[in-house]
């Protein structure tokens, strides 16, 4: 996680973006350390990432790199704005001792476009990441990477309209319209037990959520999901987020996922 200690909305790469909206500084940190506060509290690793200035869009770590088996796959941003985000993300894994480390050669944004579950990386397409990240991923990883065509640009990258509740069961929750058709088919074909959201939940940025596989935190106004979430056996944990979703993000964009060799 990296903390918004120089969060600002003062470009729009993103239907949610407003820069004449003005953002409360104080507010995004207390919300963000709720976040954080809230994984420590149920035993979860936090490791920190050191804000930049001039990089507004840093707190949402997420995008900087995809790490899954120890192997750490570095981003490459679609926008200028977030560009130099990238090699912060590497230098860092590089400093805390992982060996594989690989610059991307195609523009991907890391977790806001690569989902991990237990068989398969979804990677979304569409607004961000290259379809040829898809290849460089797949071969990277080892894992088959199934590619995905996102549609409707509030849903921009893939972990707005999908989560992994728990990835060693492939059990996701998603929002259907946000896909092409074909890829709406090829998500019913691999996930017919999914949890289907609605549109309002999804429009909360509801999906934007971090499942551990017991827990899933999720933004609180996406209130529709919470029944169908303990319908499953998980505990739904309602966060707010409301000033770092005037950049587009909430839960699952502040956090990267570091999944370690096994
Ligand atoms: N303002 C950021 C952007 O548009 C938000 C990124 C949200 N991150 C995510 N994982 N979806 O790039």
């Amino acid at each position: 996680m990296c903390p918004p200690a120089h969060f600002q909305v003062t470009y729009s790469i993103n239907p949610w973006m407003d820069p004449s909206k003005p953002v409360d500084l104080p507010l995004a940190m207390t919300q963000w350390e709720d976040l954080r506060d809230r994984y420590l509290a149920l035993g979860h690793t936090v490791e920190l990432l050191a804000p930049r200035p001039g990089l507004p869009d840093m707190v949402f770590a997420a995008n900087g790199a995809t790490v899954v088996d120890g192997r750490v796959l570095g981003a490459r941003f679609a926008h200028r704005e977030r560009e130099a985000e990238a090699a912060v993300h590497r230098d860092w894994f590089r400093a805390a001792g992982f060996t594989e480390v690989h610059e991307a050669a195609h523009v991907n944004e890391g977790e806001g476009d690569f989902a991990v579950t237990a068989s398969w990386v979804l990677a979304g397409r569409g607004f961000r990441s290259s379809p040829l990240s898809h290849g460089e991923a797949q071969e990277f990883f080892g894992r088959p990477v199934i590619g995905l065509d996102l549609i409707d640009p509030r849903y921009y990258h893939l972990d707005t309209a999908l989560c992994v509740l728990d990835d060693t069961a492939d059990e996701i929750m998603y929002y259907p319209d946000a896909f092409s058709p074909g890829s709406r088919a090829v998500l019913a074909r691999l996930f017919p037990d999914a949890l289907i959201a609605a549109e309002k939940d999804a429009a909360a940025l509801g999906l934007n959520a971090v499942g551990d596989g017991r827990h899933v935190l999720l933004p609180q106004a996406a209130v529709g999901l919470f029944e169908p979430l303990r319908d499953r056996g998980f505990e739904p944990l309602g966060m707010d987020l409301g000033e770092l979703l005037k950049g587009g993000g909430s839960v699952k964009c502040c956090t990267q996922e570091i999944r370690a060799a096994a």
